[in-house]
């Protein structure tokens, strides 16, 4: 949907443009919803959790490349039908593009900016893939068209630039030198503000040598990000085209400078979870896009102030002629309220802010294109965009035509020239032999001649210099053109799309040694972490091309490790050193029309995943579609990982002896409820030699990882001169005081306490992923105010008639054995918490340390005085979470804290405080059997659910054990699986009547001898064939004990319904 027509001259507010994309890979994986929608120049967003909540946004232009389109024979995305919504790469420049050359041949400075998250399409926008070139190529096209026709009336002059602002540093792409260390500098100039230092400028003439500067700015990006470790999503790339126009007849040059900006990805914008973490994100990472956002708010501010003092004015005047009082006093007053009131716009806070100055309220006509994900999932992000944009279109700017100093000097050469040629030409006519003074007018005549011609040829010599260097290249380009059609070869695959398939090395015939040496003609040359200076081998013999790697060096052939010599298949994946992902292009005869783009980051990313045990389908448990929280784990996960391997790889060259690692945390485990597939990602962080640990969340991580990347860039890629003196350890990202850590938790089901009946048992204390970290025994014991406990008289059949009444209870924890924490360190030790209803603060046991096996005889008593509904319910459907508590050598204990606990006279911690009083009516109690009954209905349901996914898993499992090929299993997820059910099989154990209770103690025998029933390590194939036979039959015999169960309480329920009835009298 456009808004055509509208001009881009007169009123200098930037335009602002929104373009949503087609949905990608990830997002039709978790079957996402659009949540965008069109109309005329409206863009509307839906909330997805709560539909009703929309909001519409008004842009001067509104672009619609989700849906409606198909790739013609060209490869190019068009419209399916004509005259459909869908904008294509065309009609996008036809407002934008062709506004911002507009613009920039009358003589007015310009700027496009693209904003956008990461992957939502700004470098689709900006420069385009493949056929579907993007505005700046096709604004190249069009501008060199216009120079040519132009040819008569003007000489026109080019200039390319191409940087990239990264961590505050400005980087020229187009260098010819190697990168100087800390990048280049900004400066400050009275004429051309700010600018930066040394920037090369290449004159150029076509729009294929634009073309191809932008492809060896693309590479120089490329390797600086492999070289470096940066991420490319977080460096903003800066395009500079500078126009200069000379009107020789009219002694007229107009200059424009036109910025192209493809920014970072907003989403860095936000804090990335450093609220959370010790160590502030490395302020320069955020800089430059948050100034930017900065100095939009506050150009913004400035126009709103603007327009409130212009109000106020008139107000002013009109209280002025009203009062009939003199108008200075109005100035003054006007004046004081407003007039002396600076908004200070903080543009010099940022590299990016100063090179944009003149775009953001300043002399440039200025467009951006702000591009959105149109996925449910990706909501926050997208408002915030919209948000962003919004504001963004209220900057006012001053435009003006450009006049060039140089232009000036020509004109007032040309003058003088004239003038003294008038006084040569009168000197001659009246005849005056002045010799000296002709001489010297003479000599200034040819002086700025000279200069003039000067100012002329230069361009000319750039020119050709620019040429020549351009043919040399060109010769380059070709050479590769041609080498792609003879040879195999391997091309990188970047994280960003846009930066994929740049470098390419070829394999040609013999052996090729790769690695960062580069000091023979066969060798090709590699840098990125974890690359050693020989790496591997390639060899291309008989027309079959392999790889042997060199002893020590990390090599993966599609997702496998490999240390030995493997051949190559075309399209097969290499990982070489941490994260240098290659795509191999076998021989030209075994390559056929295939896309090769479906191999992106992701598919490599996702095939190590796999290998590791994690892949998409151990997410789905049947036909249908992985759970979409599920699968936003998994894209968690696969982002992780490689970012993972290079913290270790930085870890290890840095020497900081820690290791990470990625934990699937299954989140049920501190759930009171225990809530099934709640997962989330955690990395564990291990000091090798201490083996201290440390729990990262995914935030803490990532904002982490910014701060390694800054000190390695520092102390290892600094090269010479580098500052490699050792961190202080509080600004180390490596580093962080040991707190105690949280191990796992067991639940204890609180459902007997509302009948009065005592529980004790032997609970298993679950790890994040599944594992038994401890055994845990514990009580609930009802008991006498005094502590005494209760007896078997004291049992309610009926568990509301709890409800209003008092209720004592003591948790007792008796003893943890088999602790896995300590069993692993023995300078570590634990502590116990919980956290009973209402209590504001969870408590803790008193820390033990050094033992595997700890006797604890806590004891705490809660008292509910009266029993409210609330607690009741608490009781029925919850349970109480223990949480195992890590402690290791210099970490602090947790201390319980007692503020806002009240206590009873016996010492008893009081709970249910806001209990209402009116509860034991005899109306309001049928109604509470009514519905613990219905809550048993659920809880059975439940049960029944449980039961069958415990059928279900045990027949995935036979599935899975067909379908073993090498005998290996890996059952992470299986048990992730198993892990979660638990808490929800346990949720259905204590169904409170004293049969059912005495029943189920036997069948909960049963389930913690299946949950116990793994496959041994080492089992074959047969081995795990009789285990799931096993397994089978302790299903089924669970299966019929808890069918048997289930039969009788309802008997016994039904009856109890019946008999208080009949009290009641309601069947009488
Ligand atoms: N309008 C669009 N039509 C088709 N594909 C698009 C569109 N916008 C983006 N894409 C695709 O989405 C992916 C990410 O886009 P990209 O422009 O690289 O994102 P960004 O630069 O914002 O990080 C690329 O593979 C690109 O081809
Ligand atoms: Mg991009």
């Amino acid at each position: 949907m456009r808004a055509r027509g509208m001009e881009m001259a007169g009123k200098d507010c930037v335009k602002v443009a929104v373009r949503v994309r087609p949905f990608n890979k990830r997002e039709r994986d978790a079957g996402s919803r659009c949540i965008i929608s069109m109309t005329s120049n409206n863009i509307s967003i839906q909330d997805p959790r709560n539909p009703q909540n929309s909001r519409t946004f008004t842009f001067d232009y509104t672009y619609w490349s989700h849906s409606g389109f198909s790739r013609n024979k060209d490869g190019l995305f068009v419209s399916e039908e004509t005259g459909g919504r869908y904008a294509d790469q065309a009609s996008v420049f036809l407002d934008l593009g062709q506004g911002i050359l507009d613009n920039a041949l009358q003589g007015y400075n310009a700027t496009l900016l693209a904003y956008g998250q990461t992957g939502s399409g700004k470098s689709y926008s900006m420069v385009g893939y493949g056929p579907n070139k993007g505005l700046i190529p096709t604004l190249c096209e069009r501008l060199f068209q216009s120079v040519r026709s132009m040819q008569d009336s003007r000489q026109c002059q080019v200039f390319f630039s191409m940087l990239e602002i990264y961590n505050e540093q400005v980087v020229d792409l187009l260098s010819k030198t190697s990168r100087s260390a800390g990048g280049l500098r900004v400066r400050e100039d009275q004429q051309r503000g700010f600018y930066v230092e040394g920037l090369r400028r290449v004159p150029c003439d076509s729009a294929v040598q634009v073309e191809q500067l932008m492809e060896q700015g693309t590479r120089t990006r490329t390797t600086a990000a492999t070289h470096m470790n940066a991420n490319s999503s977080r460096s903003h790339m800066l395009i500079i085209i500078q126009l200069k126009q000379i009107f020789s007849k009219d002694c007229i040059t107009k200059q424009s400078n036109i910025y192209l900006v493809d920014l970072a990805g907003s989403e860095r914008q936000r804090s990335s979870g450093s609220e959370a973490d010790r160590l502030k994100e490395g302020t320069a990472i955020n800089l430059s896009l948050t100034t930017l956002g900065n100095v939009i708010r506050s150009a913004d501010v400035y126009q709103i102030f603007r327009h409130f003092q212009c109000c106020l004015w008139k107000l002013c005047i009109s209280i002025v002629l009203l009062l009939h009082t003199n108008a200075s006093g109005a100035i003054a007053l006007a004046d004081m309220t407003l007039g002396k009131k600076v908004v200070h716009i903080p543009y010099r806070d940022s590299v990016l802010t100063k090179l944009l100055q003149s775009a953001l309220g300043g002399n440039s006509r200025t467009v951006m294109i702000a591009t959105l994900s149109p996925a449910d999932i990706c909501y926050e992000e997208s408002l915030s965009t919209l948000r962003y944009a919004e504001r963004a279109k209220r900057i006012q700017n001053k435009a003006v035509v450009n006049e060039s100093p140089t232009e000036r000097l020509m004109k007032e050469l040309k003058a003088e020239n004239a003038k003294l040629l008038l006084r040569l030409s009168r000197m001659g006519q009246e005849g005056r032999k002045a010799d000296d003074e002709t001489k010297e007018l003479r000599r200034l005549l040819t002086h700025n001649e000279l200069q003039i011609r000067a100012i002329q040829t230069l361009w000319e010599q750039h020119l050709q210099e620019a040429l020549k260097d351009w043919e040399t290249q060109y010769a380059t380009i070709t050479q590769e053109r041609r080498m792609m059609q003879m040879h195999p070869y391997i091309m990188n695959i970047n994280e960003d799309a846009q930066l994929s398939g740049v470098v390419k090395l070829f394999i040609q015939e013999g052996e090729w040694d790769i690695g960062l040496a580069d000091n023979s003609p066969r060798s090709l040359c590699i840098r990125g972490l974890g690359i050693q200076e020989k790496h591997a081998v390639f060899s291309n013999q008989q027309r079959r091309v392999s790889i042997t790697p060199v002893s020590g060096s990390k090599a993966i052939v599609n997702g496998v490790p490999v240390s030995k010599r493997i051949e190559l298949q075309h399209l097969d994946r290499l990982v070489l050193g941490s994260n240098g992902t290659y795509l191999f292009i076998g021989f030209p005869s075994e390559r056929s029309v295939e896309d090769w783009s479906r191999y992106d980051y992701d598919y490599f990313q996702s095939e190590l995943a796999a290998a590791e045990g994690f892949h998409i389908q151990s997410l789905s448990t049947g036909p249908h579609q992985p759970d979409p929280s599920l699968l936003a784990v998994f894209y968690d996960y696969i982002k992780l990982m490689p970012m993972v391997t290079e913290a270790n790889q930085m870890s290890e060259e840095l020497k900081k002896g820690v290791e990470f690692k990625l934990e699937i945390k299954n989140l049920a485990m501190s759930d009171s409820k225990g809530h099934d597939l709640e997962k989330d990602i955690a990395v564990r962080v291990t000091s090798v030699e201490s083996k201290q640990v440390w729990m990262w969340s995914k935030a803490k991580f990532v904002n982490r990882k910014f701060l390694m990347e800054e000190v390695y860039q520092q102390q290892v890629v600094g090269g010479e001169g580098a500052d490699r003196a050792p961190l202080p350890r509080d600004r180390d990202p490596f580093w962080d005081p040991l707190e105690p850590l949280h191990l796992g938790s067991a639940h204890l089901w609180l459902q007997s306490l509302a009948f009065r009946i005592p529980l004790e048992e032997q609970v298993e204390v679950v790890g994040p992923e599944g594992t038994e970290e401890a055994i845990l025994q514990a009580q609930l014991v009802p008991c006498s105010p005094t502590g005494l406990p209760l007896g078997e008289d004291d049992i309610l059949i009926d568990p509301s008639e709890l409800l209003g009444k008092r209720l004592d209870f003591q948790l007792v924890l008796d003893q943890c054995c088999g602790l896995r924490w300590v069993k692993e360190a023995r300078n570590r030790g634990v502590q116990i918490g919980f956290q009973v209803f209402d209590c504001p603060q969870p408590l803790y046991t008193p820390a033990v340390w050094h033992n595997v096996n700890l006797l604890l005889d806590h004891r705490v008593q809660f008292t509910a005085l009266r029993t409210s509904q609330e607690l009741f319910s608490y009781l029925q459907s919850n349970a109480l979470v223990l949480e195992l508590w890590g402690l290791q050598e210099g970490c602090s204990e947790l201390v319980s804290c007692m503020d806002g606990v009240k206590m009873t006279q016996e010492d008893s911690i009081i709970i249910d405080k806001i209990s209402p009083s009116e509860h034991s009516t005899a109306e309001t109690r049928g109604s509470d059997l009514s519905s613990s009954l219905r809550t048993l209905h659920q809880d059975l349901e439940q049960l029944r659910n449980a039961n069958a996914a415990l059928t279900k898993e045990n027949s995935a499992l036979r599935e899975q054990l067909n379908s073993a090929r090498n005998g290996v299993e890996n059952n992470r997820g299986r048990q992730e699986r198993r892990g979660s059910l638990r808490p929800s099989c346990d949720a259905e154990f204590a169904k409170a009547l004293k049969v059912f209770y005495h029943s189920m103690t036997s069948v909960r025998g049963q389930l913690q001898r299946l949950r116990r029933h793994r496959p041994s390590e080492e089992a074959d194939l047969l081995g795990l064939r009789l285990f799931v036979d096993e397994h089978t039959y302790l299903l089924k015999d669970f299966s019929e004990q808890l069918e048997q169960c289930v039969t009788t309480l309802k008997q016994d329920v039904a009856v109890i319904v019946r008999r208080k009835r009949e009290k009641s009298g309601i069947w009488s």
